[in-house]
């Protein structure tokens, strides 16, 4: 694709995003995730730790920014507005694909938020599809052009399927990503965009070598149904149509990540994360941290930097207040606190044969 269908198609994206018809239509599946309320906590609010540590560095609050623009005359501002307001959280920052970067080299400093984000944890993007199509040092090269600490490697084949111009053939990826697991030495991220990562796929993940995820599961903004509000031919809005609420829901996909990746891995839970609730369930569920894109990206847009970061303090008192109430001192405790899980996340374990009610899954 030209760098002006990229320009435009991410244009459109972020004007997509802004309404609320994008999201998906089947639940994350979070609030079948009941924390079990201690009325005897025995607890200081003040002496409760919400750090977390990713990659080898260390988060004020348990939260990444996941990646998302690039390519756009708003990029930049954007970069850099959400880098300065991860910086000033403590939390993680992942750009948008930088795919544009290799034919358009003055884009660079949309992407170069190394000043923005000082000495936090800054990673960078690229898609599966380039890997296939780009030599592997143009893809580990990403990663020093911004100065950052690794690379999220984003898996969309349900966009891409749904999307006009996108890709129709994804053999291969997974023998890409082992090769690209070596180059990286620990500071590959492999993310969905917002359809779930499977135990089949994180088997296969985990047969590449790879041990940090961004589970990026279904129940918050759908990518199959953004393309379908950009689509102009009838078999992109019907398959849109069909699969608009395509993927395996962020909480199953979470307890599933734990389970197949085992204790050692990094796991991002992401997906449909709006408030503090949800960052205390997906903790419970096993992820280390919790991730969010469109959440954060409406707080900024609508409110900039100051409002979004009033946002992310409020969500941090809130989910304080929840560990309180589950007894738990700190994130590692968090992950181990009584829980139900009820509903279709029943279901969905019962599936896999996994009854699913203790603790680290
Ligand atoms: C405007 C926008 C652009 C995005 N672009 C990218 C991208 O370039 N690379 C990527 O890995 N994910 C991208 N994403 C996907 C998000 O990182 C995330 O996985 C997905 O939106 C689901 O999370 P959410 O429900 O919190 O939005 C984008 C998301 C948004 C909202």
């Amino acid at each position: 694709m030209s760098d002006t269908g990229i320009e435009k198609r991410k244009a459109e994206h972020l004007r997509l995003v802004r309404e609320d018809s994008v999201l998906h239509g089947q639940p994350t599946l979070l609030s079948d995730i009941r924390l079990v309320h201690q009325a005897l906590p025995e607890l200081n609010l003040s002496d409760i730790d919400l750090s977390a540590s990713l990659l080898g560095k260390r988060l004020q609050l348990p939260l990444m920014i996941t990646g998302m623009t690039g390519g756009t005359d708003f990029a930049g501002e954007l970069n850099r507005g959400l880098a300065t307001l991860a910086s000033s959280q403590g939390i993680a920052f992942c750009v948008g694909s930088q795919r544009v970067l290799w034919r358009h080299e003055t884009l660079l400093a949309d992407f170069a938020v190394r000043p923005q984000i000082g000495d936090g944890l800054l990673l960078g993007n690229i898609g599966a599809a380039q890997l296939l199509s780009e030599p592997l040092e143009s893809i580990v090269a990403l990663v020093d052009m911004i100065e950052a600490d690794g690379l999220c490697l984003h898996l969309n084949p349900a966009q891409e399927l749904v999307q006009e111009e996108g890709d129709r053939d994804f053999r291969g990826v997974t023998e890409k990503i082992t090769e690209l697991n070596e180059r990286l030495e620990g500071r590959l991220l492999v993310k969905e965009t917002g359809a779930g990562l499977s135990p089949e796929t994180l088997l296969k993940l985990k047969a590449s070598g790879v041990s940090c995820v961004d589970v990026s599961g279904s129940g918050g903004t759908s990518w199959t149904r953004v393309e379908q509000q950009r689509a102009v031919s009838d078999r992109s809005r019907r398959l849109g149509r069909s699969i608009g609420d395509w993927g395996v829901p962020t909480a199953f996909s979470i307890i599933a990540a734990r389970r197949v990746l085992g204790d050692g891995a990094s796991i991002i839970g992401s997906g449909g994360i709006k408030d503090g609730l949800d960052v205390a369930r997906v903790i419970a569920a096993g992820a280390d941290i919790a991730g969010f894109a469109r959440s954060v990206l409406l707080q900024f847009l609508d409110h900039g930097t100051a409002g979004a970061a009033e946002w992310i303090e409020q969500l941090a008192e809130e989910l304080r207040s929840i560990m309180l109430l589950c007894g738990a001192r700190n994130c590692r405790e968090l992950q181990n606190v009584p829980r139900v899980y009820t509903g279709e996340l029943k279901d969905w374990l019962a599936a896999y044969g996994w009854d699913g009610q203790g603790s680290k899954q």
